[in-house]
């Protein structure tokens, strides 16, 4: 597989199969994504991987969680504000997936909830002192490891969802009291039966994001 095709092919990710991923190929997964560049070869990004009992406890915890209608606190802020562009292209995203997943849509929330399940989940964390600069890189870092699991056959999403109640998932895993939870990848084996799976998200004309002079 080439790179563009590898940029082609992926997309996110929302139901899986409970196969477990080969510890070697999530090992050549994170080799592979460790090449990425980042500001003075700095290399932010502190990982931290739940499988197994592990994730069901976390899975198990977030259900309690989603239960008892828990505040959310994702240690990265959601935004609060867009510009005008992106609230729009935002807009097109579920007559998309209408499009492509008909009543399947459904499942979106509790799919979520459910982290998807995934048989295993990357977290990726950084220093608490570290600026912007850092979570750049960590876009990037992850970015990476999308497109190393689509060489290895693995699907894959990064997903919000996966890390609103970091109380669960530091209790579960041990994450420094110095490291900020960023962004979860849920990582595994397509479901290709789900039809939640069909959607092909839609991109902007490059005319309205790329602006060329020579
Ligand atoms: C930082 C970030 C957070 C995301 N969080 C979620 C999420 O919580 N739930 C979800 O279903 N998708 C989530 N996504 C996936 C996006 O919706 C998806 O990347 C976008 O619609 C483009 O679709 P594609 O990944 O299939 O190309 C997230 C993506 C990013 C980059």
């Amino acid at each position: 597989m080439n790179v563009i095709e590898a940029i082609n092919t992926r997309h996110s990710t929302r139901a899986f199969l409970s196969q477990p991923v080969e510890k070697e190929k999530l090992n050549a997964v994170l080799e592979a994504a460790a090449r990425t560049p980042s500001w003075a070869n700095s290399q932010p990004w502190e990982v931290f991987i739940a499988t197994g009992n592990t994730l069901e406890k976390i899975k198990n915890g977030y259900r309690k969680k989603y239960a008892d209608k828990a505040t959310v606190a994702p240690e990265t802020p959601r935004p609060t504000v867009w510009s005008e562009a992106a609230k729009e292209r935002q807009k097109q995203l579920r007559p998309d997936m209408m499009r492509d997943c008909g009543d399947a849509v459904q499942q979106f929330a509790g799919l979520n909830q459910a982290m998807f399940n995934a048989p295993a989940v990357i977290y990726i964390c950084m220093d608490q002192v570290l600026s912007e600069w850092s979570l750049y890189d960590i876009g990037a870092y992850s970015q990476s490891i999308l497109l190393a699991a689509v060489e290895h056959g693995l699907a894959t999403i990064q997903a919000i969802t996966l890390v609103l109640y970091p109380d669960v998932i530091r209790q579960e895993l041990k994450i420094p009291d110095n490291l900020k939870l960023t962004i979860g990848i849920a990582i595994g084996y397509a479901d290709k039966s789900n039809k939640i799976n069909n959607f092909v998200s839609s991109r902007s004309p490059l005319r309205e994001t790329v602006h060329f002079y020579n």
